[in-house]
């Protein structure tokens, strides 16, 4: 058992339904434990400055089913050199912290593996992000939510493009992983998918739209931001081109898909690897995530989370196929 006497906890990066959930299990179970929680606000950046306040039980009351942070986050380019993360090593020991729990994606662990590697400091990373891009875990925390909003936004946007017998782009967050577009696509019952992980997307889009059935009422393409064919304004614009006699439009869902209430599912996987993100600190872990496989909670080391497969389970792609005949 390794003697952990003051927690720091922050969220990094892009924001995600469910991180407050995650940083009330980190708080009350390190509560329990009798480990002291310092909250450490906007991230690396605030780290760097010293942005630093007491959490205590009623400090996360009430905020499970709040969307954003309340430990609120940014992206910090100082943290990425070394001269930046000696201020932060330097802030966190004149709060005598002794520990470190980080909520967040693939760039917050970047800087953590960095960190980690040069201070001896314990950190472990819970997966926080709505993009569901990391390696040792089977969903991160947001992702369900976000797509969940999505599926209600397209299902609005099927009413209109129904109406108009419309045939619609539109295009869904995920930086550089079709995750989100691959899952909604098929709940939303998409026509095509356009996703980065996938090269033949255009071509197969151009081949329903030539030879696929002709008494269709309306036409969802659901195409991932980090898709090579150049963003939904342009598809849209090849589309056009090409098809004329199809009434196209495009429609762009934002950040909308990063907000709103946590779903029931992201709030459990919070709370979950939120207490065993504590309990695995008091177990000696250092330098992992924590993340659910197959219903267990698993431990990954920073660097193999990052590594991801950009490879896709090609039978969701078949489905998609398949089922908008
Ligand atoms: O990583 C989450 C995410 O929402 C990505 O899907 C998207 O590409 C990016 O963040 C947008 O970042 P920002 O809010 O900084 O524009």
């Amino acid at each position: 058992m390794t003697q952990i006497k003051k927690i720091g906890l922050y969220t990094s990066g892009g924001d995600a339904p469910g991180m407050n959930a995650a940083i009330r299990a980190v708080v009350r179970t390190a509560l329990f434990y009798d480990i002291e929680v310092v909250g450490i606000l906007r991230g690396y950046h605030g780290m760097i400055r010293g942005e630093f306040m007491p959490m205590g039980r009623k400090s996360v009351s009430n905020i499970v089913q709040r969307g954003g942070t309340i430990l609120k986050t940014a992206r910090s380019d100082q943290f990425k050199t070394p001269e930046g993360r000696k201020k932060a090593y330097d802030q966190l020991k004149s709060q005598d912290i002794d520990a470190l729990v980080a909520i967040g994606g693939d760039g917050t662990f970047t800087g953590a593996l960095a960190f980690g590697s040069e201070f001896d400091m314990p950190i472990v990373g819970l997966p926080g992000t709505i993009d569901n891009d990391l390696a040792g875990t089977d969903f991160t925390i947001g992702y369900d939510t976000a797509i969940n909003t999505v599926v209600n936004a397209v299902d609005k946007i099927r009413d209109t493009a129904e109406s108009h017998n419309r045939l619609f782009i539109v295009e869904v967050m995920g930086r550089d992983s079709g995750l989100i577009a691959l899952r909604t696509g098929i709940a939303a019952g998409a026509e095509a998918i356009l996703i980065p992980e996938n090269k033949d997307g255009m071509a197969h889009l151009f081949d329903r739209l030539e030879n696929g059935r002709k008494d269709k009422t309306s036409r969802i393409v659901i195409a991932a931001e980090g898709d090579d064919a150049g963003g939904a304004f342009e598809i849209g614009r090849i589309v056009t081109e090409r098809f004329p006699h199809y009434d196209t439009r495009v429609s762009i869902l934002g950040h909308i898909q990063r907000g709103g209430k946590p779903t029931c599912m992201d709030r459990v996987l919070a709370s979950r690897v939120g207490v065993a993100a504590v309990e695995a600190l008091r177990d000696g872990h250092r330098n992992e995530m924590i993340g659910v496989i197959h219903n267990e909670i698993s431990y990954t080391p920073f660097g193999s989370a990052l590594k991801r497969s950009t490879e896709i389970n090609a039978n969701f792609l078949k489905i998609v196929e398949i089922l908008s005949l």
